[in-house]
């Protein structure tokens, strides 16, 4: 089987990765024949990388002489999908050719893959070609709807029809794998072990509006456009300088990483190279659906419990796999939207950006009580909310899925994770939810931010520690300061405020932390929760103007 790619001569940045992921979309899943993805330039040749099932390939070039004939580079010797030619024309064809598909279906499996399958054969997926909607709309006999409802359509040993390859009907292992009848007859063959890729783009050719007449969920589209689609760049520095970060930091920010600790294994060790696969369909969801929770979920999207993943919890994986399993049912996003065990005694950093699910329990933060434990506002959708229920219905019980994920046109779970629609708040509100959110921004936050940062800064000008009072330092902030700049006027009023990186101050050193009162420790605690949060306060209105006003009283306090 073969696949062609020219090489003209352009220069493409050379971009040499060690670990193959799927790069192209396809309907059906892991191509089971060969795709050229990629031609770049290098230093000393070109980098010829293509997608295809397991199995070994061979590269042959021909010059641009119409006539001349295909010569073989080196034998069928090639298992990574991936191959540097340095002998080069100014111009060359190249071709690869790899192992032909050979199809089989899951019941192949079964013998020795038990553990997966008895679970695996009960998803969705394995009844996408029986499902009586799929049925009813002719899909059984469309060869268009077919390549995503089952294994191989169209392709040598693939599905052709239901009596004549029953066995290949919905989506099964070797839509996400590639073709594995060669290692089903062989396993002992580690040339032709089937791929295990978390690529977001495994499920992206089916789960996507592009490639079809039907009008399916643009899930893979909005995935693409969201945050989780990338591992943000800070982070990536963080784990290539040090590979304990890849485990720190990872297990959240990184989605390889993740799956890695989850599975037992340690990405400190295991990925040098592999922790910039971000958080991909696979992370949220179990392919293999060994649980019960809905949508094939690895977690509930709901829960009422405070969580929150310590240092502690990610200083070894073992700590790690102990308390995932034992939180197995806290809100899917929770598992990384939480606060770290932030505290207000913390003094290097402000907390988290990640704060969201303690915020909308209302379990973080100082209050003139003492810390908070748990004061859920209605937007926390328990039943210990009050107005839980509005008219006898219950709107928000998948928490922040309700909010970030509201169905779109196509009537799917929008995984662009942004706040689309204001449809679910016209649900409680009257206000229009855009007026909402400015009227609450502007003089309940807003204000409460501006009179908060000047009472601050004057705190810093006049009661500091002399020793507090350096050029460069401001002497209320966090050793490296949260990010929040502001401008003042000539009385030293804050007249407006951002969290625009980076900062030109830094905060005082350890030994300066020490010279803080408490109570301006507790209120720069508070502001830059709420700030972090990132809702300006709509996750948990109520509390967000408690802790800025607990942290005013104690500004009034300091400065007496
Ligand atoms: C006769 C036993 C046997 C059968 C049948 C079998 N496998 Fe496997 N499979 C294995 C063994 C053993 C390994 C581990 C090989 C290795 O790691 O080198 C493996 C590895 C795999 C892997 C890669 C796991 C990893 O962690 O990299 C996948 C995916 C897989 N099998 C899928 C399948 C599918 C799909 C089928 C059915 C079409 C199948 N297997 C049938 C024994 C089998
Ligand atoms: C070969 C095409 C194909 C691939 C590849 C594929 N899916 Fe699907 N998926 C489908 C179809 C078709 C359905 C609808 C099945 C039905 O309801 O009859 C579906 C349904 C689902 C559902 C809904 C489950 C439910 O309980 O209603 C989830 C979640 C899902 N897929 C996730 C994934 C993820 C994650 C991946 C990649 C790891 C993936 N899919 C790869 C075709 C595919
Ligand atoms: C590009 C791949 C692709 C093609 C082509 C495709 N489907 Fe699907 N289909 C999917 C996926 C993925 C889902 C699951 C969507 C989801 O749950 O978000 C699905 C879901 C469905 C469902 C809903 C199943 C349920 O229980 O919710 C029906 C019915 C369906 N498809 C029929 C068809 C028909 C009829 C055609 C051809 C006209 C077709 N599909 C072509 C990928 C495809
Ligand atoms: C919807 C896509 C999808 C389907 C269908 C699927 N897998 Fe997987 N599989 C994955 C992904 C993604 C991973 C890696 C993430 C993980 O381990 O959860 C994986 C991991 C594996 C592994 C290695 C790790 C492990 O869990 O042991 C094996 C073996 C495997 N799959 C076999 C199978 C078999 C056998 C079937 C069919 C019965 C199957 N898979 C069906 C996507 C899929
Ligand atoms: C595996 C960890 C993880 C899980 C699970 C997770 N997130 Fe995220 N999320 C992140 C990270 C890391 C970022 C930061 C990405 C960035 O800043 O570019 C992020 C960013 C976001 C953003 C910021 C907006 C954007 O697109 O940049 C929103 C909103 C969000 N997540 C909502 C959710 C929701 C809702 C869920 C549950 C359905 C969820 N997240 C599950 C790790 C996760
Ligand atoms: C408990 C999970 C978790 C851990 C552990 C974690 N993060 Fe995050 N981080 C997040 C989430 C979730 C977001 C996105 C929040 C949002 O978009 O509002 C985020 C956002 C960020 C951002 C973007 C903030 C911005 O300016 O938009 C940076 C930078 C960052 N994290 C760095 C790190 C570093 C470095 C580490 C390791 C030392 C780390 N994170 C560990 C969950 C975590
Ligand atoms: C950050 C976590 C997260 C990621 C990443 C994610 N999903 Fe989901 N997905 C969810 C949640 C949560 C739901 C259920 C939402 C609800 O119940 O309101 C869901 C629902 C679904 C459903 C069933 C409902 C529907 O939309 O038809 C499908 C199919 C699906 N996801 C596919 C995918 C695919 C494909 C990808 C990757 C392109 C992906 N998801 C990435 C969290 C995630
Ligand atoms: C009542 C609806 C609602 C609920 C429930 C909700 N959110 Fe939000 N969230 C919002 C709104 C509104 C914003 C601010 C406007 C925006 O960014 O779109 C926001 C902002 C955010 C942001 C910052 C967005 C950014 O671009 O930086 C993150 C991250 C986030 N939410 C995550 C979550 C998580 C995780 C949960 C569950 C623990 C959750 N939200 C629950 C409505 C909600
Ligand atoms: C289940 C009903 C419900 C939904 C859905 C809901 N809210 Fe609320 N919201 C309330 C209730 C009740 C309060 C007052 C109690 C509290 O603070 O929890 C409130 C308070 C507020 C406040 C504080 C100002 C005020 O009027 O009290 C804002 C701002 C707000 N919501 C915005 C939103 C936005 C934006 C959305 C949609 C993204 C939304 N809400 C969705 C019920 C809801």
């Amino acid at each position: 089987m073969l696949a062609v790619a020219v090489w003209a001569g352009i220069s493409f940045s050379a971009a040499a990765q060690s670990v193959q992921h799927l790069t192209i979309t396809q309907p059906g899943g892991m191509p089971g024949l060969p795709v050229m993805t990629g031609i770049s330039r290098l230093t000393n040749g070109v980098q010829l990388s293509w997608a295809g099932p397991s199995g070994y390939y061979q590269i042959f070039q021909k010059s641009n002489n119409l006539t001349a004939a295909w010569l073989a580079l080196g034998k069928a010797t090639n298992l990574n999908c991936t191959a540097t030619i340095t002998k080069l024309y100014s111009t060359a064809f190249f071709r690869v050719s790899g192992p032909s598909p050979s199809y089989i279906g899951s019941q192949a499996c079964i013998e020795c893959h038990n553990n997966i399958c008895r679970y695996e054969t009960n998803t969705a997926h394995a009844f996408a070609f029986s499902n009586p909607e799929f049925k009813n709309a002719g899909g059984q006999n469309n060869s268009s709807c077919l390549p995503c409802h089952t294994v191989g359509y169209g392709l040598p040993t693939g599905f052709v029809s239901a009596t004549a390859t029953p066995k290949l009907a919905g989506v099964q292992c070797e839509n996400c794998h590639g073709p594995a009848a060669n290692h089903a007859a062989n396993p002992n063959d580690f040339t032709v072990v089937p791929r295990v890729d978390i690529a977001a783009t495994v499920c992206g050719g089916c789960h996507s509006a592009s490639h079809t007449t039907y009008s399916n969920a643009p899930t893979y589209e909005e995935w693409s456009s969201s945050g989780h689609a990338a591992v943000v760049p800070d982070v990536l520095q963080s784990m290539s300088s040090s590979t304990n970060n890849i485990r720190t930091c990872g297990v959240c920010h990184s989605g390889s990483a993740r799956l890695a600790m989850i599975g037992g294994k340690n990405p400190a060790v295991t990925l040098t190279k592999d922790y910039n696969v971000p958080i991909t369909c696979a992370v949220c969801h179990d392919p293999h659906q060994t649980n019960s929770f809905s949508d094939q979920l690895r977690n509930p999207t709901s829960s009422t419990n405070a969580f929150r993943l310590t240092s502690a919890d990610t200083a070894t994986v073992t700590a790690f796999t102990n308390k995932y399993n034992a939180n197995a049912n806290i809100n899917l996003c929770a598992q990384c939207h939480n606060d770290r065990g932030a505290a207000w005694t913390d003094t290097s950093r402000a907390p988290h950006h990640s704060v969201q699910y303690n915020f909308l329990l209302g379990a973080i933060g100082e209050l003139p009580s003492g810390s908070a434990t748990f004061n859920p506002g209605t937007h926390a959708g328990l039943p210990s909310s009050a107005n839980y229920s509005i008219s006898g219905k219950f709107y928000l019980t998948n928490q922040c899925a309700n909010c970030h994920m509201q169905a779109d046109s196509s009537d799917a779970d929008n995984h662009s994770f942004a706040v689309t629609s204001d449809t679910i708040c016209y649900n409680c509100h009257i206000t229009p939810p855009e007026l909402l959110e400015e009227f609450y921004l502007t003089p309940a936050i807003n204000n409460a931010v501006t009179t908060l940062i000047t009472a601050m800064n004057r705190w810093a000008a006049t009661k500091a520690p002399a020793a507090l009072r350096t050029n460069g330092v401001v002497a209320w902030e966090y050793t490296t300061p949260g990010g929040l700049t502001w401008t003042t006027n000539a009385a030293g009023n804050v007249t407006s405020w951002s969290l625009e990186k980076p900062v030109n101050f830094t905060g005082p050193n350890t030994a300066g932390q020490a010279l803080i009162p408490d109570q301006v420790k507790r209120a720069r605690f508070n502001l830059y929760l709420v700030l972090n949060d990132g809702s300006f306060g709509i996750h948990n209105p109520t509390f967000a103007i408690n802790l800025l006003s607990a942290a005013e009283v104690w500004m009034v306090q300091v400065l007496q």
